[in-house]
């Protein structure tokens, strides 16, 4: 059970403080918006070399942006533990999963709610985690859609069926009164921006979740 949380709702003009705010967490998510993928624009890669430089966990990237098979293998080479990419906009999730393994990264595919899982199945060799987005990518801070986990439980039971150490993810809306219901449905991996930002002591909050799931296994 590992807890993510994610920047995307953290203090922008102090994010080193940020990250050292989070650093009892297992990954710092980092979400990069490119304004056509999501409507909305937030960081590239100059900005992720720079928190690669002085962030105390590893770093989980979810780029919500289009051309993956172009853009994402940078962010595995700047030295991101995890890369993760949309299926939605990849040419060749395939090629370019095994293309991050090859430089170092946990390959990682994300599909958006109106995506099933069923057709993307047969990757599952190349992937290291699928995330299942609990909301519209684009934003922080809008509400958990509890109607996604049905799938959680399908990517979750594909997994169980292949073997080996594939994690699931879910990101949006995941908070103290949600988080448990996606481990339940068979979720390891937690991102949470608000849930963790917003909150009085950062930190506290992670060891909040992480204590909520921590009785759950997968
Ligand atoms: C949404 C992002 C999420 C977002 C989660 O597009 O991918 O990572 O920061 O924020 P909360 O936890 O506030 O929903
Ligand atoms: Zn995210």
């Amino acid at each position: 059970m590992q807890i993510s949380p994610s920047i995307l709702s953290a203090d922008f003009a102090n994010l080193q403080a940020e990250l050292e705010a989070v650093r009892n967490a297992d990954w710092a998510h980092v979400d990069v918006m490119d304004a056509h993928f999501v409507p909305n624009l937030t960081m590239g890669l100059p900005v992720v070399e720079a928190l690669l430089r002085v962030s105390p966990i590893p770093v989980d990237c979810h780029l919500m942006i289009e051309d993956p098979d172009r853009w994402a293998p940078p962010y595995a080479e700047a030295g991101a533990g995890s890369v993760t990419f949309h299926v939605e906009a990849a040419a060749d999730p395939r090629r370019l999963a095994r293309t991050l393994r090859g430089l170092g990264a946990r390959a990682s595919m994300a599909l958006k709610p109106g995506t099933p899982w069923t057709p993307y199945e047969d990757l599952l060799p190349d992937l290291d985690m699928v995330l299942v987005m609990t909301v519209e990518p684009g934003f922080g801070g809008q509400s958990f859609m509890a109607d996604q986990m049905p799938k959680v439980r399908q990517v979750r039971e594909s997994v169980r069926r292949h073997g080996g150490q594939i994690w699931v993810q879910v990101d949006g809306g995941v908070s103290a009164t949600t988080i448990e219901q996606c481990a339940e449905a068979g979720a390891d991996v937690f991102v949470a921006g608000s849930a963790v930002y917003g909150a009085q002591d950062a930190a506290a909050a992670v060891d909040e979740l992480r204590a909520l799931v921590s009785q759950h296994h997968c």
